[in-house]
């Protein structure tokens, strides 16, 4: 039998350390709520496929919009908007803000483009049928992957070193 948790966004968001790293909050039949701090500016993209909703918790969020679709559009606190896929957008923190996105699953941050802020696989912060305390939950298993990435990354640089003595 599901297990039904409740979802502090106080919380949740205070357990976000990183910026432009969306964590997967809920699923929706094949739509999911995603948890992401903005901080400054991120670049232009779209999506092909999927429109994209923006609700701001904290903070100030910068749409720009070419003005072809109406230009800036300026949200703060309790306010949202939707973009519709294949509409050029560039979100812009000032300087940073708290916002919860709602997308199909199948949609990539960085839309349309290819860059070192792309994530195909975001973190899980909670899904709402999880047992257990929802912040604790996912800081636990966040760390343990932030220290798997930093053992690889060890790894990684361990053989640089080792292969360029050899030659
Ligand atoms: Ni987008």
């Amino acid at each position: 039998m599901a297990v039904l948790k409740k979802i502090n966004l106080a919380k949740a968001f205070a357990a976000l350390d990183e910026a432009w790293s969306p964590r997967i909050g809920g699923d929706i039949n094949d739509f999911q709520l995603k948890l992401v701090k903005l901080d400054g500016a991120f670049h232009w993209h779209h999506h092909e496929e999927e429109d994209e909703l923006f609700l701001v918790v904290r903070g100030t969020l910068r749409m720009k919009l070419r003005d072809e679709n109406g230009g800036d559009i300026v949200l703060g606190p309790g306010e949202y908007i939707v973009v519709p896929h294949g509409v050029e957008h560039c979100p812009v923190a000032e300087p940073t803000c708290e916002v919860v996105l709602f997308e199909r699953n199948t949609t990539l941050n960085t839309g349309n483009v290819e860059n070192e802020r792309t994530i195909r696989e975001p973190g899980v912060f909670e899904r709402p049928l999880m047992t257990g305390d929802p912040v604790e939950t996912w800081a636990a298993g966040y760390r343990a992957a932030r220290q798997f990435n930093a053992s690889l990354f060890d790894g990684v640089r361990h053989a640089a070193n080792t292969s360029s003595l050899g030659s």
